[in-house]
């Protein structure tokens, strides 16, 4: 059976910028209190409405390229951290997804002083950036310990200050106009932002379809994987595992583009994870692998949120469900563990096991056989799924490193090679 999937664009965009603003209290809601200030100065100033939907989108995802939670705490807390490489991570991510080429260019421009651009506010690459600034400015300024109406006020005359300079007084002159009334401030604050911006933001009423969910997963998988060096392929391993898998197991094309988005979002909870716990060299404590245990039940939320995803969002976050219960944070029995999610599980450990680790080298075909086997004796994993993929272990291996490798051309000749451009290691 077909069944045709869409979801609402503007509540796509605001789950997946909610997973990062969920790295630490420090950063809460910061993109989505960017994008809220962004778009209302940009309302008033009268831009387009295309103008409006990439100021939205790339304030969202402004700070998108402080890939882990150290960085982007460094960058928030203004701390000596060269801004330019969070803006240039941003924009090669960015603009691999052909919708995203004008908010990319945004992202590359967003702490790009007005005394530092040759051009007027009629350039609209120049206009949106300098209101991400603006508006980026303004949300940290913000202490979170304090009363919002008792504070407002300071932060108007420290905008004020950076007008001319930073921001170009235009601008500055449209935020004091939003900035008089009380209830800008109390809906910015509000827990009930993401509705207010879900509502009322330029994309309430648009829908998209599959392919899209797709292009939007892909810039995602890249996102999760470029949050370390050591997993930089990882995600991409571990969809093409599942899709192949998928495939011979004689599920349906659109099951199969499910997965796909599935493993390329599996572990998006990662996002929130501290890279000295992902990097970490041994075993971890009790206290990281508690911490560690929470990523599946992000990447759950942060799907599942999206609303009409439900299946995607079981299928990517079961992948450390167990079918004997014993596996974590939903506990899940096997009733509860369906085809998609037994294909994902497996695709994953045979990915990461082949995979080099700080700790240990990649495994050789015999050894990650013996690991499935044992955990599928266990009744842990779906020994029908294990048998499947060793009885095509040429055909799958080779699909998966196949992918990998593009992965890898991807991050070590794009990413890195512009990264260290800059003189900047990650
Ligand atoms: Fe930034
Ligand atoms: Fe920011
Ligand atoms: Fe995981």
């Amino acid at each position: 059976m077909k069944r045709q999937i869409s979801v609402n664009l503007g509540n796509l965009l605001l789950s997946l910028s909610e997973i990062t603003d969920l790295m630490s209290p420090l950063v809460s809601q910061h993109q989505q209190k960017t994008a809220f200030i962004a778009v209302e100065v940009a309302k008033v100033f009268g831009v387009s409405p295309e103008m409006l939907e990439n100021i939205f989108t790339a304030a969202l995802f402004h700070d998108i390229g402080a890939i882990t939670v150290e960085e982007k705490i460094a960058i928030h807390k203004g701390g000596k951290v060269n801004l330019d490489v969070h803006c240039i991570k941003g924009e090669i991510l960015l603009s691999q997804t052909p919708w995203f080429q004008k908010v990319a260019k945004i992202v590359r421009n967003h702490h790009r002083n007005w005394s530092d651009w040759e051009d007027t506010l009629a350039n609209p690459l120049v206009l949106s950036s300098q209101i991400v600034l603006l508006a980026d400015s303004v949300e940290r300024l913000i202490r979170s310990d304090r009363y919002i109406l008792h504070q407002n006020g300071s932060i108007i005359e420290q905008i004020k200050g950076i007008q001319d300079s930073v921001v170009a007084k235009e601008l500055v002159g449209c935020f004091e106009e939003i900035a008089k009334r009380e209830e800008f401030w109390l809906d910015l604050m509000s827990p009930r932002l993401y509705h207010v911006l879900l509502s009322q933001g330029p994309y309430h009423n648009v829908e998209i379809d599959m392919p899209g969910i797709a292009l939007i997963a892909t810039l995602f998988r890249d996102i999760i994987d470029f949050k370390s060096r050591f997993t930089a392929t990882h995600t991409s391993g571990v969809s093409a595992c599942t899709e192949i898998l998928a495939s011979l197991f004689g599920l349906t094309e659109v099951e199969i583009n499910s997965l796909r988005v599935a493993g390329n979002l599996h572990d998006i909870g990662k996002l929130v994870i501290p890279n000295r716990i992902l990097e970490k060299r041994g075993k971890l404590t009790r206290s990281e692998t508690a911490i560690m245990k929470c990523h599946t039940y992000y990447t759950f939320y942060v799907i599942n949120s999206i609303g009409g995803l439900r299946n995607i969002a079981e299928w990517a976050a079961y992948h450390h469900e167990k079918l004997d219960g014993s596996g974590y944070p939903f506990h899940c029995q096997a009733v509860e563990i369906d085809t998609g999610s037994r294909i994902l599980a497996v695709a994953d450990i045979f990915t990461a096991l082949a995979e080099d680790r700080p700790y240990r080298h990649g495994m050789v075909k015999d050894e990650i056989y013996q690991v499935l086997q044992e955990e599928a004796i266990q009744k842990k994993i779906d020994s029908h799924i294990v048998e499947l993929l060793f009885d095509n272990y040429a055909v799958v291996n080779e699909y998966v490193q196949e992918k990998q490798r593009t992965a890898k051309k991807f991050y070590t000749q794009r990413f890195l090679a512009v990264l260290a451009e800059c003189g900047s290691q990650q």
